[in-house]
């Protein structure tokens, strides 16, 4: 089971909506390949990092969008120096290009069934689902819940209550997992079981879906709000680390109070695609700052009004416009003699925010 396989259904993300798969062609299009390496792919030019992991490491549209603004004119020397084409796209091939490379999050490792068998005897899983172990505790050649990640850490947290009683009666500290774990134990499960689990060719993701946060609400949302809330906790886990630490609650369930109660079917999938939208999406713009920031930094001695009238502008309009129009702009800029600003991850989104004000006028 490997990391592709979980990509083929990757169609659409909530939220985001955008096209992983189309995502991955544009790279090569793009020939951002030239000089970066995604998972092993690619030539290494210089200082360019892989891309996979310096995007999940800069997390938002906004921040990606000032890191690749900063860089423009460092990548275009790079770029005339190797007489790479100069990549060209749109605003939504770039949100394919970064939807693409957030996806490689989802999982971090291929799963790994010896692995699992083992995690399954280290977190004494074995001593209760055999037989003879723990009264009610099936075998795992019996567990229908194994179809892949989710439904089995559904199963895991639907019966986590009685599991937790009977931790305590064996004076059993509760036994956290990691995602690699959640991951393993999932192949390992799957191998077990009497009738082979037939992996969908890949799960899907769901589509954006106002169940998703419904849920969320329902669920976790007592506890994570405000201080606690997960979009200020949460950067760069995948879907497998979120998952386990839904396992690794259950101890916390009894003491809160708020106990979220069984998920349905399907229930924890759309939970954690939300919990892992929330790490994808930038925090609050506000429309006057990115007002007064089209003037400092000098936009408004060019641009008299949007530079594009009409138009919706987003984080990726930015990465669009630092390789696209943007080399006339920075010949521009030479002329006048104004050096290419450097633009924050929040004056991104301010920035942003405020074309998008004017473009709605
Ligand atoms: C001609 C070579 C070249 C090409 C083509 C290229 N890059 Fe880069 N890129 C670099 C170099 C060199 C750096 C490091 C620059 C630096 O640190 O000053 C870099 C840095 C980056 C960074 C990290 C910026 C940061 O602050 O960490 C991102 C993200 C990035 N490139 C994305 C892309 C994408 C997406 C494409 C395809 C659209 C692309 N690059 C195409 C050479 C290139
Ligand atoms: C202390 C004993 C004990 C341990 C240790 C234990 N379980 Fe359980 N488990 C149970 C019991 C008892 C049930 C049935 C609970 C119920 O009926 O609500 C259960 C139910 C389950 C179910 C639902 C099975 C079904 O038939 O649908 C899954 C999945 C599961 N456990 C996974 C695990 C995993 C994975 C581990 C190790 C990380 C684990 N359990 C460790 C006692 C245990
Ligand atoms: C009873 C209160 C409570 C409920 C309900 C609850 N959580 Fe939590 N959650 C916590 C606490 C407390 C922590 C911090 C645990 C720690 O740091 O060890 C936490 C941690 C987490 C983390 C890990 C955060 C990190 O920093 O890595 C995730 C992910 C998470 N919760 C998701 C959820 C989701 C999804 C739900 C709903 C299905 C949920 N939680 C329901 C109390 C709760
Ligand atoms: C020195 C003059 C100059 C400055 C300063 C300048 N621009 Fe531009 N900008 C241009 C030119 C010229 C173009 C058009 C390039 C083209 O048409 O190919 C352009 C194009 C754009 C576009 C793309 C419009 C499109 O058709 O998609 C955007 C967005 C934009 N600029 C935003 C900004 C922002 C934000 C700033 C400040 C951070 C800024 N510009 C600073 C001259 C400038």
């Amino acid at each position: 089971m490997r990391l592709h396989h979980f990509l083929i259904a990757f169609a659409a993300l909530p939220l985001l909506a955008a096209d992983a798969r189309h995502g991955r062609e544009m790279l090569d299009d793009l020939s951002c390949l030239q000089c970066h390496t995604v998972q092993g792919e690619g030539h290494r030019v210089g200082a360019a990092p892989d891309l996979g992991e310096r995007v999940q490491q800069l997390g938002t549209p906004s921040a990606v969008a000032s890191a690749l603004w900063n860089h423009t004119p460092a990548m275009w020397n790079e770029m005339s120096a190797r007489v790479v084409t100069r990549p060209v796209a749109t605003d939504d091939e770039y949100r394919d290009v970064m939807t693409y490379l957030w996806s490689l999050g989802l999982m971090n490792n291929p799963a790994d069934a010896k692995r699992g068998a083992r995690v399954f005897k280290d977190k004494r899983c074995g001593s209760c689902h055999k037989s003879g172990g723990a009264p009610g505790a099936s075998q795992v050649a019996t567990w229908k819940v194994a179809e892949d990640p989710f439904s089995l850490l559904e199963g895991m947290w639907n019966h986590s209550g009685t599991m937790h009683k009977e931790f305590a009666a064996r004076h059993w500290e509760w036994n956290k997992i990691t995602g690699r774990d959640l991951m393993d134990l999932t192949a390992f499960v799957g191998q077990t079981r009497v009738e082979p689990a037939t992996y969908r060719a890949g799960f899907a993701i769901p589509d954006a879906d106002p169940r998703s946060q419904a849920a969320f609400q329902e669920r976790c949302a007592s506890c994570h709000n405000g201080a606690n809330s997960l979009q200020s906790k949460l950067k760069t886990q995948s879907w497998m680390e979120i998952g386990a630490a839904m396992w690794n609650h259950a101890p916390l369930m009894k003491k809160g109070g708020a106990t979220p109660g069984p998920a349905a079917p399907g229930e924890m999938r759309l939970i954690l695609a939300y919990v892992w939208d929330l790490q994808h999406r930038d925090g609050e713009a506000v429309v006057e700052r990115g007002k007064a920031l089209f003037a400092d930094k000098k936009c408004a001695e060019c641009h008299q009004g949007s530079p594009r009238p009409g138009q919706k502008f987003t984080p990726y309009s930015m990465i669009a416009l630092g390789w696209g129009p943007g080399r006339v702009m920075h010949q521009k800029m030479g002329d006048t003699g104004i050096k290419w600003p450097y633009l924050s991850t929040q004056n991104m989104a301010d920035l942003t925010a405020y074309l998008n004000s004017l473009a709605s006028r």
